[in-house]
């Protein structure tokens, strides 16, 4: 066992933890991140799969994610336009397909007209929350006894006008059903991207990717770090009191004033902690937890829908894969899709073989796409769920009632412990701008303290 002393500890070397230590650093403070995986970034991984660049993990710039592109800028790193000319895809509860432009879907009317009110509703309230205080909603309380399901039932009768609204927040962003989570909850989704029409609006949300891979954040910053980045080194122990902490790996143990748990929410109970965390931080991280989708990345020779004068991108609340986009990597000549299976439909084909999974995949693909999108070249699912040192995709999120009840004190330290997490963020929440704002954020605290 060797032992080290520093000024402060990071557990994590995700973005967030790389983050707070570049600036701890900077402000003169000498730092140990220990992280449990051999690699860094957490939920940012740029690989290659059988020869083609997939990210993995965490990808898309939207233009009010300041925190990440001050980042981006800072490092040098150049980003890319999503391809999106020519039309979209949607296909209906009756499986027709429709082509159309712009941000609603081409439905009945009267469901055109119900999207776009419950829309402006959203926005209404979104604009009354501030996203780093969304217990402090005049109808927090209320907003979070109601599930976002059953808050849309209140608002229509209209089923097509809830499938696609609910798919937004519930598939393609907390990825749990409508059920599962709250209005609140829903609300602080939205809040964090601005409003619900940014959120709503693809070429806003997804608008630009890193060229060479989003991972690049965190593995530049970890080159800047250089020795003071330990892999391999889960945190089993966590000594803890007003005079210090003790961070105990498998083969390190190190000493220093401060510490902050860069980590997801649900993964902080697996540390020991000596002495226990307080009683409500324990319940706390009981009401948190991991969403689940599967990102299937298919690759082509080449961009063939383009030639069918289709942008690629493609939603359906009642497909298997419920929204699909064009991923193809910069200047590369191959076409890459990029769909995802959210929730109870991700558990359902998890039962499958991986061959009757893959088929049922590219099956739901085709459906969007043609005959053409059955034989991609290089075919692979992200499973986050089976990674031990995440649990989950893309972010954590509070039960009913748990953001009114327990948010103000996420983010709140406990003697010399910090906690800083994407799935903590207000503004970027569970987005890599929001682990960048919420590392800076923990990182001033503790630099203004040792001002003092
Ligand atoms: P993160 O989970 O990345 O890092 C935590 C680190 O702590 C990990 O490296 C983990 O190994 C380590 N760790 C855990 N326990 C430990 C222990 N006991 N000891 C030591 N180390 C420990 N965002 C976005 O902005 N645009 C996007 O397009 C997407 N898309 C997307 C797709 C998919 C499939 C996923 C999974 C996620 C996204 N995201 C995203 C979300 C984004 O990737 C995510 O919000 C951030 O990368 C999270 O960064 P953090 O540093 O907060 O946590």
């Amino acid at each position: 066992m060797t032992t080290i002393n520093r000024d402060v500890i990071i557990i994590g070397a995700g973005a967030s933890g790389l983050t707070a230590a570049t600036e701890l650093k900077k402000a003169g403070l000498t730092v140990a991140v220990l992280e449990a995986r051999d690699r860094v970034g957490g939920r940012l991984w740029t690989d290659d799969i059988d020869g083609a660049m997939l990210e993995i993990g965490g990808q898309w710039v939207s233009p009010d994610q300041d925190a990440l592109i001050e980042t981006l800028d800072d490092l040098g790193l150049a980003t890319y336009e999503r391809y999106r000319e020519g039309k979209n895809i949607y296909i209906n509860a009756a499986g027709e397909l429709s082509r159309f432009e712009g941000d609603i879907f081409p439905v009945p009317v009267q469901t055109e007209h119900e999207i776009v009110s419950l829309i402006e509703k959203l926005d209404v309230l979104v604009a009354e929350m501030d996203p780093e205080r969304p217990w402090d909603h005049p109808r927090a309380k209320e907003l979070d006894e109601v599930s976002f399901s059953r808050w849309l039932e209140s608002q229509t009768d209209d089923q097509e006008a809830r499938d696609n609204i609910g798919m937004f927040i519930a598939g393609a962003m907390l990825t749990k059903p409508a059920h599962a989570f709250s209005a609140l909850q829903a609300l602080l989704m939205a809040a964090s991207a601005g409003s619900f029409s940014n959120l709503v609006d693809a070429d806003f949300i997804l608008d630009k990717r890193v060229v060479g891979g989003l991972q690049q954040v965190p593995l530049l910053l970890a080159e800047r770090l250089g020795d003071d980045v330990h892999l391999g080194q889960a945190v089993r122990t966590l000594r803890w009191s007003d005079a210090g902490v003790t961070a105990i790996t498998d083969g390190l143990e190190v000493n220093a004033r401060r510490v902050i748990i860069a980590v997801p929410p649900v993964l902080i109970s697996r540390i020991s902690f000596e002495p226990s965390l307080p009683r409500r931080q324990q319940q706390l991280h009981q009401h948190l937890s991991m969403g689940f989708v599967i990102k299937v990345h298919a690759v082509y020779d080449t961009p063939f829908w383009r030639e069918d004068d289709l942008s690629g991108t493609a939603f359906s609340p009642y497909e298997l894969v419920h929204e699909a986009y064009d991923n193809t990597n910069f200047e590369d000549p191959r076409g890459t899709l990029v769909g995802f299976v959210a929730d109870e439909e991700a558990d359902g084909v998890f039962t499958l073989t991986a061959e009757e999974r893959k088929q049922r995949i590219l099956t739901s693909l085709s459906h969007y796409y043609g005959e053409k999108a059955l034989n991609p070249v290089v075919y692979y699912e992200s499973d986050w769920g089976s990674e031990e040192w995440t649990r989950g995709a893309y972010a954590a999120s509070f039960d009913m009632g748990g953001l009114a009840r327990y948010g103000a004190d996420l983010r709140t330290p406990v003697g010399p412990i910090s906690f800083s997490c994407s799935d903590m963020a207000g503004k970027g929440y569970q987005h890599v701008d929001g682990a960048i704002r919420v590392g800076r954020e923990a990182a001033a605290a503790i630099i203004a303290t040792d001002a003092k």
